[in-house]
């Protein structure tokens, strides 16, 4: 039985749909601080049958207890957390509360009934800004905002329990950029107000929703000036953390592998393909740099492939077509 913590949000909801397509039990824990309860309907849609949802808070430790034991919950996949970089150099204090405190509420309540193989969200924010491309798990770590901390510290946090407990097993998957949704439309990523990210503020442009996309700076030192990122399909991400617990099962120690394609695209060209796959225009002016952006990131993911036996399958097209049904056959994400 896999726990899987954030389980209503958008990469919880498609990694639940491929754990149980790989065959594993599930229950999902999520406070819907940043989801909506149909998301869950939408995944018992996709699998064809009732999932154990508990509606709470990973900080209630009495309750992650009962829930640890009740469902003999053998490993724990670990997204529940707050992200909105902004946001966090503005409240760090709740970020801190609920990305820490609750991890650590949660590892305490895994130590007391005894589970020990957690996989954990983390981030190639982490990486801060990079010091050589590709990045490889070997670059040298720190954040420069709070939500980026957090990420930081979990990992320290967990590389010390895995000190601790030669049993511990926790596998830190550094996320590079996920977009896209599953293949059906049912599920996808579900922004509340203007989206922070470029792919979801690209299809509501292209629905309609917002006027024009501003590019954040065109005098970056890449292919054609505007930032490149590792977009990276969120079934492949999805897929990595099946991996990710077929290996904390079988093994001890930490692992903190990239999830990434090894592929970079600029904002123009996501722009592109964009329009090559909706058929819509999505139009765009160039603005001024986003303060705290970095030009250029992606990933080298050979060690997720070597180690996990994951290597991402789907490409921009793919990511583009599947992210513009989504956004069509849900205009308003999950809301009626
Ligand atoms: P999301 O907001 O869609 O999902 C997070 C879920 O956790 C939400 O359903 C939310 O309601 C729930 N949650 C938050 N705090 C909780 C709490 N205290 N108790 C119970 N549930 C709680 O975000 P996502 O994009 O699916 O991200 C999942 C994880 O991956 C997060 O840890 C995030 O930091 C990390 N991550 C995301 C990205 C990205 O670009 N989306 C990149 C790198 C890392
Ligand atoms: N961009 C625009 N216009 C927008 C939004 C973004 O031009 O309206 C540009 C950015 O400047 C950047 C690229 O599009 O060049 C991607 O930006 P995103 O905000 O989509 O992604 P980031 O890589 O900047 O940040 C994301 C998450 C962070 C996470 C980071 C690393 O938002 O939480 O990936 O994993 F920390």
């Amino acid at each position: 039985m896999i726990l899987v913590t954030g389980g209503a949000g958008y990469i919880g909801s498609h990694t639940i749909v491929e754990l149980i397509a790989a065959g594993h039990e599930v229950v999902c824990l999520d406070n819907f601080s940043n989801s909506n309860p149909e998301s869950v309907r939408r995944i018992e849609r996709i699998t064809g049958r009732k999932l154990n949802f508990v509606e709470g808070d990973i900080r209630d430790g009495a309750l992650l207890e009962r829930l640890l034991r009740e469902h003999a919950v053998d490993a724990v996949v670990h997204f529940a957390a707050l992200k909105a970089v902004g946001e966090s150099v503005e409240k760090p204090l709740l970020y801190y509360e609920n990305n820490i405190t609750g991890t650590l509420a949660l590892l305490s309540a895994m130590q007391r009934v005894g589970v020990s193989r957690m996989v954990f969200s983390s981030s190639a924010t982490v990486y801060g800004t990079p010091q050589a491309l590709p990045l490889t798990e070997a670059h040298p770590i720190g954040a420069v905002n709070p939500y980026g901390q957090s990420k930081v510290m979990v990992e320290y946090i967990l590389a010390d329990v895995c000190k601790a407990d030669p049993n511990f097993s926790a596998i830190c998957l550094r996320y590079f950029n996920p977009i896209g949704a599953h293949e059906s439309g049912l599920i996808g990523e579900a922004p509340t107000g203007i989206p922070n990210n470029l792919f979801p503020f690209i299809t509501q442009v292209a629905v309609g929703k917002r006027a024009e996309l501003a590019v954040f700076g065109n005098d970056w030192d890449t292919v054609d000036g505007t930032g490149v990122r590792d977009y990276i399909h969120v079934v492949d991400l999805a897929r990595g953390h099946v991996k990710a617990i077929d290996y904390a099962l079988k093994h001890t120690g930490m692992l903190a592998p990239n999830l990434g394609t090894g592929r970079g695209t600029s904002v123009l060209e996501l722009i592109h393909a964009f329009e090559r796959a909706s058929g819509r225009k999505i139009a765009h002016r160039i603005a001024p740099r986003r303060p705290g952006d970095i030009g250029a990131c992606w990933a080298d993911p050979s060690m997720a492939e070597r180690v996990l036996g994951w290597k991402a399958q789907l490409g921009i097209d793919a990511m583009c077509a599947d992210g513009w049904r989504w956004q069509q056959m849900n205009p308003n994400g999950y809301e009626a």
